[in-house]
């Protein structure tokens, strides 16, 4: 008999109908004459509970089918007497596919705190919460591409080998074959990396912008969505070695049309989850809600699914940098010296503190900052009339800090090239890129939303590596 997915089971109103389900145990209890299993194939966060009359089925037959173990049943669907679901597999066979033995397989059902489960991430899938996550993370990925496919952008691949730093902040992770017990050297007594492999040095990328710039002068509207990789060592709830981004690069698009693009984007993937991922949503918000149980009320954060809304329902509030230090230097937290990194005045890097203060205590929605410091962004930003600022933009949410991080790009040579001497980055390296300011250059803007910062936002997770398979982080490459 062909296999019907849970979720089809689950939403069928076929009563009577046999039909064939497998999945794996999540539960299983009984009492002298019925025996109960909660079958889980990851179609749906819910069980469909298949009740097995031990009349019918002899209980040996179960004897193996514990927590872990899969299973494939045939039966009959029936209405459900009582129960959250209204539908259950009245089972005439039951066949063990491969047993999970009760002593050893980690996952026995209770809960399991989410540090115990980075430990065993190569069975964690097989938890609500990281089916949920898991189920979240595809809808994203998939309501990404229709966004921009529906509005005309082009998915452009861009290379995640690289021979350049496009947020020269020199995070990089070196690619190289050589021999690192042998390393060739120069007449000079350095690195001979004309014999590495493409005969010069090269590293992962941190950013598919650079070579997204140049396929905008082009197709006008790209985007990029691709793994980076980042070697800071940054041990945070919010920072990985390895995420996902999503990069979109216009031609003719000023900060104002950047702007408006991100935030109806992040709005667009908001109602995306909720119209299409409610079961999941439900489960995550009560999670969050048993998790913070134990804590003082002004410490809970919004209900998950009420968050979502209100993030929906109410413009990002678009503030200068300058205005924000005002707002941070003034503010009764910075006097009382309650920020880690106290504010001091106009320059200094707004760190996730204060830019969690500014959305979550100050405006109480996200916010889109602009016009930071050129010393503390990157090359590629468009220098304002000040001489001071560009023409940055980065998007703030609450739980999070910076979700998005862009800005309009500099056109004019000269100002570009001035910049790359000021940050040491050779001309010689960039021709390829400063080509599309020799030719036909026009202003443009684009950002970068990091994936995984976008999963914790909608699933209500509070560390990063609960929202990706596999994390890479400083010390951590399991798998
Ligand atoms: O602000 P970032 O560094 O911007 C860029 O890379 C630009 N080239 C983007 C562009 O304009 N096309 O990174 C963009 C976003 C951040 O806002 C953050 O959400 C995420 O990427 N991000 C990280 N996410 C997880 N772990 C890390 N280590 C991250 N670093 C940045
Ligand atoms: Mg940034």
């Amino acid at each position: 008999m062909k296999r019907t997915e849970i979720k089809d089971a689950l939403l069928s109103q076929e009563f009577g109908k046999e039909i064939n389900v497998k999945g794996w145990v999540r539960n299983k209890r009984g009492s002298k004459n019925v025996a109960f299993i909660a079958l889980n194939d990851g179609s749906t966060i819910n069980n469909l509970q298949l009740v097995i009359d031990l009349n019918v089925i002899p209980e040996e037959k179960l004897a193996l089918m514990h927590a872990g173990a899969s299973v494939s049943a045939n039966g009959c669907l029936v209405k459900s007497a009582g129960g959250q679901q209204n539908v259950e597999l009245s089972v005439s066979e039951i066949e063990l596919l491969g047993p999970a033995d009760p002593e050893k397989y980690p996952l026995q059902p209770k809960k399991h705190s989410l540090e115990f489960l980075r430990t065993i991430s190569h069975l964690r899938f097989r938890t609500n919460t990281f089916g949920a996550v898991m189920r979240l993370r595809h809808a994203m990925v998939f309501g990404i591409h229709k966004f921009f496919n529906d509005r005309g952008f082009y998915n452009i691949h861009t290379p995640l080998i690289t021979a350049s730093d496009c947020e020269g902040a020199g995070e990089m992770f070196q690619v190289t074959t050589l021999d690192l017990n042998n390393l060739p050297k120069n007449e000079e007594g350095k690195i001979d990396y004309t014999q590495d492999f493409f005969g010069k040095s090269t590293n992962l990328t941190v950013s598919g912008q650079l070579e997204g710039e140049l396929a905008a002068t082009a197709l006008s509207k790209i985007y990029t969505f691709g793994p980076t990789f980042r070697a800071e060592n940054s041990n945070t709830p919010r920072h990985l070695a390895e995420f996902w981004m999503i990069e979109p690069e216009m031609a003719f698009y000023d900060i104002n049309d950047n702007m408006d693009l991100a935030e109806e984007m992040l709005k667009y993937l908001i109602k995306y989850a909720l119209d299409n991922c409610m079961d999941d949503l439900r489960f995550l918000s009560n999670r969050l809600q048993e998790e913070e149980k134990g804590r003082k009320e002004e410490e809970k954060s919004m209900e998950l699914i009420e968050k979502l809304h209100f993030v929906l329902e109410h413009p990002f509030e678009r503030v200068t940098y300058t205005q924000a230090i005002d707002i941070l230097k003034n503010c009764n937290y910075n006097k009382k010296g309650k920020f880690e990194y106290p504010i001091t005045g106009w320059g200094v890097d707004l760190q996730s503190e204060h830019e969690r203060y500014l959305v979550e205590k100050h405006f109480k929605r996200p916010v889109i900052l602009t016009d930071y410091p050129m010393e503390i962004k990157a090359f590629y930003m468009k220098q304002n009339e000040d001489g001071k600022t560009v023409r940055a933009m980065d998007v703030l949410f609450p739980g999070i800090g910076e979700i998005i991080g862009g800005s309009e790009r500099e056109t004019d040579l000269g100002k570009l090239l001035k910049r790359m001497h000021e940050v040491g980055i050779p001309e010689a390296s960039m021709d390829w890129y400063l080509d599309s300011r020799r030719f036909g250059s026009v202003p443009h803007s684009g950002y970068g939303l990091g994936f995984e910062r976008l999963i914790l936002f909608i699933t209500g997770m509070t560390n990063i590596r609960d929202v990706i398979a596999f994390p890479r982080t400083p010390k951590n490459c399991l798998y």
